[in-house]
């Protein structure tokens, strides 16, 4: 089963759609395909390292940082497909508008786990794609979207010894692999099923004693192996933990601390799009109060705390922020 049969099998179920969702997921493959490709030889090719810039976000930008967000630019920049793209590596007056009459606003962080790229890490391409409702024919914009409930697709394409692209348009999660030798994603990971609890947790465990108290002590619960025990794996790509979550159960999370007083993650095309997928999967995510999903937009590259993976594991997180509220 090929990525696209699935896309257009799944677009069936659903009479009054249109097929320009379809395309717009199969332009995300395309785009990721490619990145694969890229990736796999960017040593060779000397694309290794930093640009010597900063993001909007302050944030020193990778030469792949670079390669990944032009990537998905180009595959939609003339295609109409999408009326903006949102992209971490883009600052808020560069919301790239593509297509006036399109409904969707496309969320992307391009290379999710940056620091993993120089040292042939995991990397990855997270996605969210937003319907956001239109009033008098008004322009989509992610202005206009109230939530991550205005996605209608989420997913990410996880460059590991494979890659893998995951999607859910609402109807459960589907991992597909790329076969490199016939280029194409295949159905390996069929309604994907999130552990209701699991073994794992990941956090940047160096930040701890900046985190909020509920954290800290949750974090702490975990270790001590009171209820369960628990191993940690923490790999700089959220993606990887949050996969690894999605097939083996298990958290990951990043809470506010000190140095980020909301959080690290940005909601719109890291935290959204990933709950969307937990969600579907039978997993949860949460803000620490409540659903990462449920959270208002308020801007472009807003940032929330995040904990998403296996239900117990999240709603303990909650108990334990609760409590110390
Ligand atoms: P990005 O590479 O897109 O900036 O995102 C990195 C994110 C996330 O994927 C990862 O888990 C976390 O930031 C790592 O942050 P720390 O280095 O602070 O642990
Ligand atoms: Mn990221
Ligand atoms: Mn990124």
């Amino acid at each position: 089963m090929t990525l696209s049969r699935h896309i257009l099998e799944s677009q069936r179920q659903a009479p009054r759609a249109r097929g320009e969702l379809s395309v717009l997921l199969l332009q995300l493959a395309f785009a990721g395909k490619i990145f694969s490709h890229a990736l796999r030889r960017s040593a060779l090719d000397g694309r290794l390292g930093p640009t010597g810039d900063r993001n909007v976000q302050g944030e020193a930008t990778k030469q792949l940082d670079v390669f990944g967000n032009n990537t998905i630019v180009e595959a939609f920049a003339r295609s109409e497909l999408v009326a903006a793209i949102v992209s971490e590596e883009l600052d808020e007056p560069r919301e790239i508008a593509c297509g006036e009459r399109a409904s969707y606003v496309l969320c992307v962080d391009p290379l999710d786990g940056s620091s993993n790229s120089d040292v042939n890490g995991v990397v990855a391409t997270i996605f969210g794609v937003y319907r956001p409702p239109r009033e008098n024919g008004a322009e989509a914009s992610l202005a206009r979207v109230r939530s991550g409930r205005d996605q209608v697709a989420a997913g990410y394409i996880m460059y590991g010894p494979s890659t893998i692209f995951v999607y859910t348009t609402g109807s459960g999660v589907h991992g597909f692999t790329l076969d490199h030798d016939i280029g194409e994603f295949l159905l390996t990971h069929p309604q994907m099923e999130c552990p209701p609890h699991g073994p794992y947790y990941a956090a940047n465990l160096a930040n701890l004693q900046d985190w909020d108290a509920g954290a800290q002590e949750y974090v702490r619960h975990l270790a001590a192996g009171l209820d369960r025990t628990y191993s940690l794996r923490y790999s700089g790509a959220l993606v990887a933990d949050v996969h690894r979550s999605l097939l083996e159960g298990g958290i990951y999370l990043y809470p506010a601390d000190r140095q980020h007083p909301s959080g690290k993650l940005r909601l719109a095309y890291e935290c959204a799009p990933l709950a969307f997928v937990l969600e579907q999967a039978g997993g949860a995510a949460s803000t620490g109060t409540s659903a990462v999903l449920d959270a208002p937009f308020e801007s472009i590259h807003q940032r929330v705390p995040f904990a998403g993976g296996s239900r117990d594991e999240v709603a303990m997180l909650e108990r334990f922020t609760r409590d110390r509220r």
